[in-house]
């Protein structure tokens, strides 16, 4: 790989042994994947708060945790201020001591958290505590180089926003952090980001549900290439944007696709696949939507359902508005539980909103930082789950032994009023 002057002076430890590591890290990680280059980054997402486990097996001693994790190293190096601008992406927990035992979490747990965000916002990285940092600030420019971890994001990111990054691992992200390089590889170059598989739609995508069954169904059909979309007559909004890009990046691999005339980068289809014609070209109409809502409802069977999960990725402010008129007065079931997650930042807007004393009073919970599949938390007991994210279906089941039903958010609600699933496609 070819380096300048300046990040072989990092190399050789000019900047002390932290960076030299990390610079170690980053450069074996490009070399490994073929890249000639590093490139700059001033823009990292990381996944930094530790779980208890872990944070308890360093004696939460941080440095040598993320000496061992974040720069591959036995030797304790002290981890010093971040290079990059740097957020903390979503975290193992809501330390909010109301819902401490609801999540099966205690004061330890709590204190730890907290003692861990000291920690970080000592070595300058932004608490933004959310999977959708793009929601609250975070919103980096077309051609932007960044280091993202977390799929929804980056899928998001490159795709609807243009910025350039790969999907990357604690490790990577660590060390770019510390350094502010990140490999020119794979999403960062022009030739990656073509499209390269054609989807026909033949069906009208009309809401969020319908975005949640598309990107499911187009995940499955590209695995991790770059889709096409042809025949959106709408322009989806932000959420729905989030909805599909995360349900790709479930049921699929994928980091970025384009819609013409919506995506950053694809004013035509021809523009969006280079001018070449497509790997593949996959139709979506009816059939395909019905038996994608088959596929993501499998799980479910028991229409009696316990929890309902709402907010993955991590809701917008108006998802939570929407909730709160859904609910209008009416009251959870008892024996269900009610969850709904967002961004820190924006459940301070909430509150401020009174829409967290909305929730709260209908028996439900508004939630930040974290999500059930993330933390792998859950109400205790729960059984059955209904949500109206196509990610929190696909991974939830399998993560928890649990079945699920995916439909609309007002199905969900009704679900969590009436304790009943009586969803369907309509
Ligand atoms: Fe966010 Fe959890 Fe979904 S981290 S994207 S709410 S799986």
């Amino acid at each position: 790989m070819e380096l300048t002057d300046s990040e072989k002076a990092v190399l050789d430890g000019s900047e002390g042994i932290a960076r030299q590591k990390a610079m170690e890290l980053i450069v074996k990680y490009g070399t490994a994947l073929g890249a000639k280059r590093l490139v700059d980054t001033n823009n990292v997402c990381g996944q930094m708060v530790p779980e208890r486990g872990r944070y308890e097996a360093f004696a939460g001693d941080l440095d040598a945790l993320y000496s061992r994790y974040g720069l591959d190293s036995d030797e304790v190096v002290q981890f010093p201020k971040v290079k990059a601008f740097t957020c903390q992406l979503e975290t193992p927990m809501d330390p909010d001591p109301e819902w401490l035992a609801a999540q099966g979490k205690d004061i330890v747990d709590h204190d730890h958290y907290l003692e861990s965000e000291q920690w970080l916002s000592g070595r300058g990285i932004e608490l933004m505590c959310t999977c959708t940092p793009y929601q609250v600030g975070n919103v980096p420019v077309k051609g932007e180089h960044c280091a993202w971890m977390e799929s929804s994001a980056v899928v998001y990111i490159n795709s609807v926003l243009g910025a350039r990054t790969n999907c990357e691992g604690n490790a990577s992200a660590a060390a770019s952090m510390l350094v502010g390089k990140t490999p020119y590889w794979g999403f960062h170059t022009e030739e990656h980001r073509i499209g390269t598989h054609l989807i026909i739609i033949d069906t009208p995508i009309a809401n969020f549900e319908e975005w949640g069954l598309l990107g499911y169904y187009v995940g499955n059909a590209v695995g991790d290439s770059v889709p096409v979309l042809d025949g959106i007559r709408v322009v989806p909004t932000r959420d729905e944007l989030k909805q599909f890009g995360a349900a790709t990046a479930s049921s699929g691999g994928v980091e970025m696709y384009h819609i013409p005339g919506v995506t950053a980068e694809a004013r035509s289809v021809d523009e969006a696949l280079g001018g070449r014609k497509p790997l593949e070209v996959h139709h979506y109409g009816p059939v395909e939507r019905r038996q994608t809502y088959t596929e993501i409802n499998e799980l479910g069977d028991n229409v009696n359902v316990d929890f309902i999960m709402l907010g993955c990725p991590h809701y917008s402010i108006e998802q939570v508005e929407q909730v709160c008129t859904l609910l209008d007065g009416k009251h959870v079931r008892d024996g269900v539980n009610l969850w709904v997650f967002v961004p820190r930042a924006l459940k301070d807007l909430a509150n401020r909103n009174g829409y967290t004393q909305i929730i709260k009073k209908a028996g439900g919970a508004l939630m930040s930082d974290s999500c059930p599949a993330l933390g792998h938390l859950m109400p205790k007991g729960t059984t059955v789950m209904a949500t109206d994210s196509a990610k929190q279906a696909h991974y939830l089941p399998s993560i928890m032994g649990i079945e699920a039903w995916y439909g609309t958010t007002k199905e969900c609600i009704d679900a969590a009023i009436n304790g009943r699933w009586e969803g369907e496609l309509k």
